[in-house]
């Protein structure tokens, strides 16, 4: 038995009626890109690393709210393939952040049954950082409630790419044994991406205003519905998800069709 929505969402803006929401039709996947911590520690003459350590409050509300209405795959963008361009004291900054909170975080995601998985290039984060994500996968395996996807030195181009390779291998491969090359269509390229398994995003949410993908899920983000807000992102609360959740049951989804 779900939790009432009064529940979920008790305190209300005057504006906002969270009733309206139909929990029957929330995203089964919703991908978050999170973006405006640096902007949210400058206001506050802060360095930006301040601003990451904020996010992760507002991650924990994304994951919990978004467990209790029902959808059951979160895909958080964490650090993309192009942020290795920021300096480096905040680039490892940021892999410690992700390391001691995965840690910290992990037996409480498992109790909730989450299920953590990854998305992105592991082998190339410090062994810490990797190692932390790892134990929370091997940790929460067998869960059977919502999957948490935590994209981390994740690109879009990156993973397409890969998968073309892997592509490339098994045609080769298959030649060599005498064997007829395995069909190329989008199921076996899917196959080959980081995220196989996983259903497409129904809905993509960016936070700060910006309004773009940033190599974000770029194949399976065809048919995502986008919503965008001026929040920052460690300003977002479950008001602002509940504000997505029914711009998004207010649209219609048509994949080409009339
Ligand atoms: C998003 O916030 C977090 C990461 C990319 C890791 P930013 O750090 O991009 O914040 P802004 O865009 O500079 O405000
Ligand atoms: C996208 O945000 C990456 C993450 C949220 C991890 P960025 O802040 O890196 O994107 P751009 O540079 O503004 O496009
Ligand atoms: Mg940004």
């Amino acid at each position: 038995m779900r939790k009432p929505l009064h529940d979920i969402f008790p305190a209300p803006p005057a504006d906002l009626d969270p009733q309206l929401l139909d929990p029957a039709a929330v995203p089964v996947h919703l991908g978050v890109i999170m973006d405006g911590n640096g902007r949210w520690a400058r206001k506050r003459a802060l360095n930006r690393l301040n601003g990451h350590r904020a996010g992760i409050e507002a991650v924990r509300e994304l994951i919990r709210c978004a467990n209790d209405v029902g959808v059951r795959y979160v895909t958080i963008y964490s650090f993309s393939s192009e942020n290795w361009a920021r300096p480096v004291d905040e680039v490892g900054g940021l892999m410690n952040l992700f390391a001691t909170t995965m840690l910290a975080e992990v037996e409480g995601l498992h109790e909730e049954g989450v299920r953590v998985r990854t998305i992105g290039r592991l082998d190339a984060l410090p062994a810490r950082t990797r190692e932390a994500f790892e134990r929370a996968e091997l940790r929460t395996r067998d869960n059977d409630g919502m999957t948490l996807v935590v994209a981390v030195n994740y690109g879009g181009r990156d993973e397409l790419v890969h998968a073309a390779s892997q592509l490339v291998d098994q045609a080769l491969r298959a030649e060599r044994a005498g064997r007829e090359a395995p069909v190329v269509d989008a199921a076996a390229l899917e196959r080959c991406l980081h995220t196989a398994g996983i259903p497409d995003p129904d809905l993509i949410l960016r936070t700060s205003g910006e309004m773009r993908l940033s190599n974000f899920l770029l194949w399976q983000a065809a048919y995502a519905e986008f919503s965008c807000t001026d929040v920052l992102w460690p300003d977002f609360t479950r008001y602002d998800l509940l504000r997505a959740l029914l711009d998004y049951q207010g649209r219609e989804r048509r994949y080409g069709a009339v």
